[in-house]
């Protein structure tokens, strides 16, 4: 089992795509075992974001992602780090495959919906910064039965 941080960033939230999303995610037999609703300050993006803090475009996104709130979610699963990734589709919106949730919804690079991490390095650390330890409300999934 994987656990991964998935932040539904201000786009989803502002468009009232947070139902659809979630619902991919639960269909897929995927697990929410913690969600809150935050603000995230310019603090805040700036750890999520540190690998990227010397980019030309993080200005840009962390105006983007302090701008409205996210829904910040540990969502479980079997290989959920990847299953998670790929549902999601490529970064850019335009150049991700119809069918996953960019693909569909998203035409940008920076709006793209979704983050979500990309290994368990990076899940554990994620997640440590958006929940504390006793917030995860870990159950038995009755969809992981028939995966294994
Ligand atoms: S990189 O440079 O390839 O490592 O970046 P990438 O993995 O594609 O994207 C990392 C996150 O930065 C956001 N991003 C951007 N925001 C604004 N403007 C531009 N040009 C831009 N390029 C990338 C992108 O949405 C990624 O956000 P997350 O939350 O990780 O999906």
């Amino acid at each position: 089992m994987q656990r991964s941080l998935v932040l539904l960033k201000p786009d989803c939230v502002q468009r009232g795509l947070m139902g659809k999303v979630i619902s991919r995610f639960e269909e897929k037999g995927l697990a929410i075992i913690a969600m809150k609703m935050i603000h995230v300050t310019p603090e805040l993006s700036a750890k999520h974001y540190a690998e990227h803090a010397e980019k030309p475009f993080y200005p840009s996104l962390e105006s983007f992602i302090t701008s409205a709130p996210v829904l910040a979610m540990a969502i479980e699963g079997l290989e959920a780090i990847t299953v998670i990734r790929d549902m999601l589709g490529a970064t850019n919106g335009l150049k991700a495959a119809p069918g996953t949730i960019r693909g569909d919804f998203s035409s940008s690079r920076q709006m793209n919906l979704v983050h979500a991490s990309d290994s368990e390095e990076s899940a554990k650390r994620e997640l440590d910064l958006y929940f504390s330890e006793g917030e995860f409300c870990s159950f038995e999934n009755a969809m992981v039965a028939f995966m294994r």
